[in-house]
């Protein structure tokens, strides 16, 4: 077995070079790629006699010194070139052949269909050619592309298009050119045959920006979103943050095969087509939202991220937890922001939660890793996103904005840490910069213990909070956090009632909320005249769990003011149900009869209450667990969505006729909101088996224009009437089989399927002529979406176990970054019961026993197991 090298933080040392100006020329023929590349180069350390550059799986044909063949003056291994020489400037030339074709690993420079692409964050670049690919390197680029006209007739590049040229035997060139200096990471090329839709965009100091979106021929007519998203980003960057776009062009370029959602490259973003392509007949409601939300986060990177961008890796957070908070306060202001609120706490803890919880935790800002790729988690990104919120409630819209002036005016063009973004934080003051900085060294998620007294004599409320901080994954002790807690206190009527706290140092008055910063802390509010109901981390003003033993959730899901607190409500009072049916077998018919407090409410709004109408996930369920079981909770979830059904079969069936328009394929909000509801009660009649409710899903399936309806359709029927979904899969697939992006809706309605026999399925779709292994969304869609599929995936005869390992050794051959996003389903080891903690045990040893595995999945499977 091979043994990874560990970074760390501690160790970082500044490059003793500098590569100021990096002048490339792309030669792509058929079987290969010829890359020439010269480095005007800077020696920064005066005492360093080497220069070393990062290099992997090339061939190298020539290196030149001052253009004087620098034979006997460098060295290589499978990583680096060591390079000796004394200059304090000189040019580097260093040509490269590469085979971008044979490229499974979908890093540095590969094909995509009929489209050559690059992917070089975070360390692709030096796939591509020799160089310091480090993102402390920042350096001007200029590329030229030469390649056969018929077959590539769009080269593209970072910046600007300085030059164009037509060659004899059928090739031209393009030159490009990027003022901006970059580190390699931000490098991007692409070459092939594409469709364009093309716009502009005049900023606030009257330039116009050509915006241009590149796709497969035949998709144009699929862009018209992603490019209306495009502008309402600028806009909404300008307005906001006073950004405003600084080249002349803006392209995007959207690729079927890519790792990830998409990336940021400076002036020539490059997507996955997944994240552009929509329209009403192919894409679903959410489809549309996730491509607003990764359009605007890839623009908004080019001024966090790319002008300002990372000194190191251990930085990512600075760059992509600040990204996310960005776009989503966009999604915010564009769309129901209660809604969206609801949506990324859902998503938090979801995906975050559980990755805290269990053997990969690691504090936003990591101390060290193994494998840099496997750092792309959760925790940078959406618990990063939380900790810049929590800086913008101290602050406030005013004195945030100040400080990202000054953040932006200070370090524009330079590789910085989160401490040089705290520093701007806290030029305006108005938080303790000391005790914040521990969300940035800590890990796992922290429980805040809530009891309320009430003295009806004095007139005095006290809220005492406690702080329960878990230990580290290494076991060591943890301190507690600083932070904005959001409250209300409420009379019987659900009124909010005005409070007078003791100790002002307490509290962001402006704002009603308290600050917390000890372990333990009393607040005592004075002139309280009747005993309050309380409600407490407000629109999830922090992200910690609450355990608060006195709510009342009845009440909250009837009379909370703040929408995000009224679908917590509904979430912990289900939670509470379940496990009461798992511990003694009964309903908890209280929430029965509350549950009418949300369905019945005619006036939450749409997209809202089908959140609220929602059960918690098996997912979150399991987290509750001490020891994981899947067939108990699975069970309670079953039943409580029967019961539910049962009692308010009538009023869930005029919901539905009330909001079920199959002509309307509408984006705004009420139409979305409407097809949300609609589809949500739709969900609890399935459970019922009745007749004449699955006849409605079939005719839904059937008449609805929208992908939205239809998919629900299949995937209820799926579900629950298998009998009826036989014929409508089959048409499903005729109907849709040319087109990849909807191909992998329906691999993941069968793969998600609970029903019995769903990894028999998914074991035969592997042969499916639409099912491509080297395709990482459809890998994705079935392999992924299976081994999150807890009933199927959690089996207890453990083939779910042992089918995902076989997978996980099969794609690591091909691409570690997708086999080891694969691997992370197995996260839940320590905590399964033996039965299927023995069964998952010999899954992960057979990874492990294999010769030839990554460090990207190595480093996984030795946490999980705790070697
Ligand atoms: N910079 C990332 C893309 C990336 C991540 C490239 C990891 C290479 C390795 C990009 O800005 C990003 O964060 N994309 C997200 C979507 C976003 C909306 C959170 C993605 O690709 O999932
Ligand atoms: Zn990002």
């Amino acid at each position: 077995m091979s043994q990874a090298k560990t970074i760390h933080l501690h160790d970082y040392t500044a490059p003793s070079h500098h590569i100021v100006h990096t002048d490339l020329t792309f030669e792509i023929f058929d079987e290969h790629t010829l890359v020439i590349n010269r480095m005007q180069v800077r020696r920064m350390d005066k005492e360093s006699g080497a220069m070393t550059l990062h290099g992997e799986g090339l061939t190298l044909l020539c290196v030149k010194v001052d253009d004087v063949k620098a034979e006997g003056q460098f060295e290589c291994d499978a990583e680096q070139m060591v390079l000796q020489c004394d200059k304090d400037e000189f040019v580097l030339q260093v040509v490269t052949k590469i085979y971008p074709d044979e490229n499974t690993t979908l890093e540095g420079l590969y094909r995509s269909g009929t489209i050559l692409c690059t992917q070089n964050e975070p360390e692709g670049f030096r796939h591509i050619t020799y160089f310091i690919d480090r993102p402390d390197n920042m350096s001007t680029f200029t590329t030229t592309i030469i390649a056969e006209t018929s077959r590539y007739p769009i080269l593209l590049g970072n910046g600007n298009l300085v030059e164009t040229e037509t060659y004899a035997e059928g090739r031209h060139m393009a030159k490009w050119e990027d003022p901006f200096a970059k580190p390699s990471y931000l490098f991007a090329l692409v070459a092939g045959d594409l469709g364009v839709v093309s716009d502009t965009f005049t900023t606030m100091s009257n330039r116009e920006i050509a915006l241009n979106i590149y796709v497969d021929r035949g998709n144009e007519n699929k862009c018209d979103h992603a490019m209306r998203s495009l502008k309402n980003a600028m806009k909404w960057d300008e307005e906001v943050y006073g950004r405003e776009y600084d080249l002349d062009i803006y392209n995007i370029v959207a690729v079927d095969s890519f790792n990830m959602g998409a990336m940021e490259n400076k002036g020539l973003n490059i997507f996955n087509s997944h994240y552009v392509l929509a329209d009403e007949d192919s894409a679903t409601d959410q489809n549309f939202m996730g491509i607003e939300s990764v359009i605007a986060h890839e623009y908004f990177h080019n001024w966090t991220g790319n002008r300002i961008t990372c000194r190191d890796w251990f930085q990512l957070t600075l760059k992509e937890g600040l990204t996310v908070f960005r776009d989503q306060s966009f999604s915010a202001d564009m769309n129901d922001a209660s809604v969206q609120r609801i949506s990324d706490v859902k998503a938090l803890r979801e995906r975050q939660f559980v990755e805290d919880a269990g053997p990969t935790a690691h504090p936003i800002k990591p101390k060290s890793y193994v494998e840099i790729n496997n750092f792309y988690t959760a925790t940078i990104y959406e618990k990063g996103a939380e900790v810049i919120r929590m800086l913008h409630t101290f602050l406030g819209e005013e004195k945030y904005r100040k400080a990202m002036d000054l953040y932006f005016e200070t370090f524009d063009a330079k590789a910085v840490r989160t401490e040089d973004f705290l520093w701007a934080m806290d030029q305006q003051g108005g938080f303790d910069l000391e005790r914040f900085s521990r969300w940035y060294a800590q890990e796992r998620t922290p429980t805040l213990k809530v009891h309320e007294h009430y003295d009806g004599v004095k007139n005095e409320y006290t809220l005492t909070l406690q702080q329960v901080i878990p230990a580290n994954v290494k076991g060591e002790k943890q301190l507690p956090y600083y932070f904005p807690l959001a409250f209300t206190l409420l009379d019987r009527d659900g009124v909010a009632l005005q409070w007078n706290l003791a100790d002002k140092r307490q509290t962001l008055l402006d704002k009603g909320m308290l600050i917390v910063q000890e372990e333990e802390e009393k607040f005592t509010f004075t002139e309280v005249t009747t005993e309050p109901k309380l409600s407490i981390n407000n629109n999830f003003s922090a992200p910690f769990k609450i355990e608060h033993d006195q709510a009342d959730y009845g009440f909250l899901m009837q009379f909370a003011s703040d929408g995000f607190i009224r679908y917590e409500a509904t979430q912990k009072a289900a939670m509470n149900a379940i496990d009461m049916f798992v511990e003694n077998g009964e309903i908890d018919t209280r929430y029965l009869v509350n549950f009418a407090a949300i369905l019945e409410d005619e006036s939450i709004g749409l997209e809202a209450k089908a959140f609220m109408l929602e059960l918690p996930t098996l997912s979150v369920l399991m987290q509750e667990q001490k020891e994981i079981d899947i067939a108990p909770i699975s069970k309670a979830l079953n039943l409580l969505k029967h019961a539910l059904a049962t009692r308010y079969k009538d009023t869930m069936l005029t919901i539905y006729q009330q909001f079920h328009k199959p002509e309307n394929s509408a984006l705004d909000a009420q139409s979305m909101g409407e097809r949300a509801i609609k589809n949500a009660v739709l969900s609890y009649l399935m459970v019922l088996e009745d007749e004449d409710i699955n006849a409605l899903c079939v005719v839904q399936y059937e008449n609805s224009v929208t992908m939205t309806d239809r998919i629900v359709a299949l995937d209820l029927l799926e579900n629950y009437a298998p009998d009826l979904a036989q014929d409508r899969l089959v048409h499903f697939y005729a109907r849709y089989k040319e087109n990849t992006l909807v191909m992998n809706k329906y691999l993941s309605v069968l793969s998600a399927s609970e029903r019995e026999g769903t990894i028999d399925r998914v074991q035969a779709l592997q042969n499916d002529p639409v099912y491509d292994v080297k395709v990482p969304n459809l890998v994705r869609a079935l392999i992924g979406v299976f081994a999150r599929n807890a009933v199927a995936f959690h089996a207890p005869t453990g083939h779910g176990y042992a089918f995902l390992a076989e997978k996980v050794i099969e794609l690591d051959a091909l691409n570690p970054q997708i086999a080891s996003g694969l691997t992370t389903a197995f996260r839940s080891y320590d905590r399964l019961n033996p039965n299927n903690k023995a069964l998952m045990k010999d899954a992960l040893e057979m990874i492990m026993n294999e010769k030839e595995i990554s460090s990207n999945v190595l480093e996984l499977v030795q946490k999980i197991l705790d070697v």
